[in-house]
């Protein structure tokens, strides 16, 4: 770690819980070895605290925060502009303060595009099939509706969810989005001819380690690139049904990283180094 001078800027995470994020790590090594005078800290702040804590980063000149579980959404109420992709998201994770004005923006769609492209997958073109239908589905099928994918199919097992999603994106991009029941049946059905199949759900982490959304995997066809936005464990069921079913697979850790390299790009106007990106999401 670089030594804190009088004139270190700070960049930091809001969130609770955050005692386990992997996001200083990543920041620091990337400050540190771009030489940028900066340290990223993370702060376990609650609900009602949110807004005293943006006041005072806003004053003391902080140059960003990422913002995690439970404040991606009241964010947006102390800011001075949104990027239109959070705004379609209806979620921040990444302010950047510019002398006193607040921006809002998500990092998570873009990070995992971003980190499919470095499994050699880019969305344009393309039809992506995504499993469920919360904050983290919506951000990647807005990102993936940007980034021209050319059909978009969102199962959920409440399906007005999915179908809400659809209908507040359709409207404003080109791609082709719906929303469909969730079952093994329609899962099968739309990912014989799909490019990318997305699990955005929390199926496959913790207590369900054991389950994924895939029942029988000879449904997987091996052209398929399949993603799982679950990151603990790091292969969770659904990646080592589709190694084994021949498809090419991104796990979740990359899309972590990568959001977190966007926002370094955000603050810093930098790249990070892609070998720190590579450590941290091996
Ligand atoms: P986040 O905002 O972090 O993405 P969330 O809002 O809790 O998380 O969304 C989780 C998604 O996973 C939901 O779409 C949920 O389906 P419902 O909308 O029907 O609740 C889906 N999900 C969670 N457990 C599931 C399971 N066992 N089978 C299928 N879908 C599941």
């Amino acid at each position: 770690m670089q030594e804190i001078s009088g004139i270190t800027k700070m960049a930091a995470l809001l969130g609770s819980p955050v005692a386990h994020s992997l996001s200083p790590a990543l920041h620091n090594a990337a400050f540190s070895e771009l030489k940028i005078d900066a340290a990223y800290l993370a702060f376990d702040v609650g609900e009602m605290e949110l807004g005293s804590v943006v006041e005072a980063f806003r004053v003391m000149g902080v140059m960003g925060w990422n913002l995690t579980m439970p404040h991606k959404t009241k964010m947006i109420d102390y800011l001075d502009h949104i990027d239109p992709v959070a705004k379609m998201v209806g979620a921040v994770n990444t302010v950047v303060n510019t002398e006193g004005q607040l921006t809002g923006y998500t990092t998570d769609g873009a990070g995992f595009v971003a980190a499919l492209r470095r499994q050699g997958l880019d969305i344009c073109g393309k039809k992506v099939v995504i499993v469920g239908a919360g904050g983290a589905s919506r951000a990647i099928v807005v990102q993936a509706a940007h980034n021209c994918a050319d059909e978009i199919v969102i199962l959920n097992r409440t399906v007005d969810k999915a179908e809400k999603i659809a209908a507040d994106i359709d409207a404003e991009v080109e791609a082709s989005v719906r929303g469909s029941e969730f079952s093994q049946r329609q899962l099968a059905m739309e990912i014989e001819n799909a490019d990318l199949l997305v699990n955005g759900t929390s199926l496959g982490m913790g207590k369900t380690a054991a389950l994924s959304i895939v029942e029988d995997e000879s449904i997987l066809p091996h052209q398929l690139t399949v993603a799982d936005i679950v990151y603990e464990p790091r292969e969770t069921k659904l990646l080592a049904q589709a190694k084994s079913a021949g498809c090419r697979v991104m796990p979740g850790i990359g899309m972590l990283v990568y959001q977190g390299a966007e926002a370094f790009r955000l603050w810093t106007g930098k790249d990070m180094p892609q070998a720190i990106i590579d450590r941290f999401a091996r």
